[in-house]
């Protein structure tokens, strides 16, 4: 058994699962349609998915399951010229860009594991709540030291490698936040005025849909599938030989979608029950998600429980990204694991220093009104990913050989309507992603 392979079929579904779900649908997902219009964002979104998000993926898992290379030496290994390096390089990029601000969110969730502990420290109302979360993310030092703690996680992982870090705990964590995930649903069904929530989140008003919701729609798409940027493939130059790639790629981009719904389905009845904003922005799950469970019986575990799963979900999440600039060093420039974790690390640690930072002193900072923060996270989400999108269906729809791309998705024994899925899979690879994304990105810009 080779060492940097994903042991099981299950391993492998759990952890591209485990990159897919993450922050993206539980903090991204719930702040994004709050400030786009609920249902008018949702529609778009899952359309997304569906259209573009599935066959990118396919795309990826082929470009780094034939290759069986970084995303730097993929595309080169594929036939593709010098030129095709950008698409790596470009990749690798925005993995840095993407963890510099999501570390913080991610020091978020650790804050909010002790701040559960303590019951929110006696605050109640949604007054409160949203002071103590403006306190506390404005801090100059103390959400740092979070994010500290949060990379600190991911660097224990890292340097035993992926095979038994990432796939162990995937296993047995995701599956688990999902059954907590059912629990708080349920909840939040029951609440009073579950029923605005739900209308606000599933109603699309479809005047509300403008061409800068549904550039932020796809934005989602992409960053919640953890689609772009090469992550998949990296992630698939580990899958086995028999790994079927279609049904994986599905499976995971349902499940991705079903946890995100799900994250809504939580988020909006209590936003309208506990009369909080829908379009607060990035904070709007860490004050809601407190009222809530003040509100539960037993409250206090079941938040505590959440956020450390949360916590989990975001590290599964990182992991995913930090592989493709550690895969990328230790196989292309010939590091050692050890020194391409730290070293990387350390960039992130500066990132993610100056992404906290800039909820307080260096607020100042502003780029198209954008802070460091949300700069980082528009950037990244809506130009970076969808760009890596645009590319990588070109390549893999026109430059791998027609022969490869067949074999890799239709693997040895096709059913009928996998033949139909891989014909409609490599239609929108050649046409539809690169025309559409690249006319919604002339609307959106
Ligand atoms: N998809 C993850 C989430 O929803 C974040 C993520 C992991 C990601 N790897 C990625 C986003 C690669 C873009 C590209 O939290």
């Amino acid at each position: 058994m080779k060492k940097n392979q994903f042991n099981t079929k299950f391993g492998v579904v759990a952890a591209t699962v485990g990159s897919a779900v993450g922050l993206g649908n539980i903090w991204r997902f719930p702040y994004e349609a709050g400030a786009h219009g609920g249902g008018a964002f949702l529609i778009v979104y899952l359309l997304f998915v569906l259209i573009l998000g599935i066959p990118v993926i396919c795309a990826e898992f082929l470009i780094g399951h034939s290759s069986g290379a970084d995303v730097y030496t993929a595309f080169t290994k594929l036939n593709g010229g010098r030129l095709w390096r950008l698409v790596g390089r470009m990749g690798l990029a925005a993995a840095l860009l993407i963890l510099g601000f999501y570390s913080v969110v991610a020091g978020w969730t650790v804050e909010y594991i002790y701040q559960s502990v303590i019951s929110f420290g006696g605050a109640t109302t949604a007054d409160e709540l949203h002071a103590q979360f403006g306190a506390f993310s404005s801090d100059a030092v103390k959400p740092l030291w979070w994010i500290l703690a949060f990379l600190a996680a991911n660097y224990v992982i890292l340097i035993r490698g992926v095979g038994k870090g990432i796939e162990r705990m995937s296993n047995i964590l995701m599956p688990l936040l999902f059954v907590i995930l059912l629990v708080f649903v349920i909840n939040s069904l029951m609440l009073p005025k579950a029923a605005e929530g739900l209308e606000f989140l599933f109603k699309p008003d479809f005047s509300a849909i403008t061409p800068s919701v549904v550039l932020g729609a796809l934005g989602q798409a992409f960053f919640s599938l953890s689609l772009g940027l090469g992550c998949l493939i990296t992630y698939a130059s580990y899958f086995r030989a028999d790994t079927p790639l279609v049904k994986t790629a599905t499976i995971s981009a349902l499940l991705d979608m079903l946890v995100a719904i799900m994250a809504g389905v939580i988020i909006f009845p209590a936003v309208f029950t506990y009369g909080q904003e829908p379009s607060a922005g990035p904070q709007l799950v860490f004050e809601v998600l407190p009222s809530i469970f003040l509100n539960m019986p037993g409250g206090i575990v079941w938040a505590t429980l959440f956020f450390i799963l949360l916590f989990v979900a975001s590290l599964t999440s990182t992991l995913s990204m930090f592989e493709i600039l550690i895969a990328y060093m230790e196989r292309s420039l010939s590091m050692s694991r050890l020194k391409a974790v730290s070293l990387t690390l350390m960039v992130v640690i500066v990132l993610s220093t100056l992404c906290s930072l800039s909820f307080g002193k260096l607020d100042g900072i502003r780029v198209f009104g954008l802070n460091l923060f949300s700069l980082s996270d528009y950037l990244s989400s809506n130009i970076l990913l969808p760009v890596g999108g645009i590319l990588i269906s070109i390549f893999a729809g026109w430059i791998v050989e027609r022969h490869t791309v067949r074999l890799e998705l239709l693997g040895s024994a096709p059913s009928t309507l996998l033949r139909i899925s891989v014909r409609i899979i490599i239609f929108n690879l050649r046409y539809l992603a690169p025309i559409g994304i690249g006319l919604i990105f002339i609307f959106g810009l």
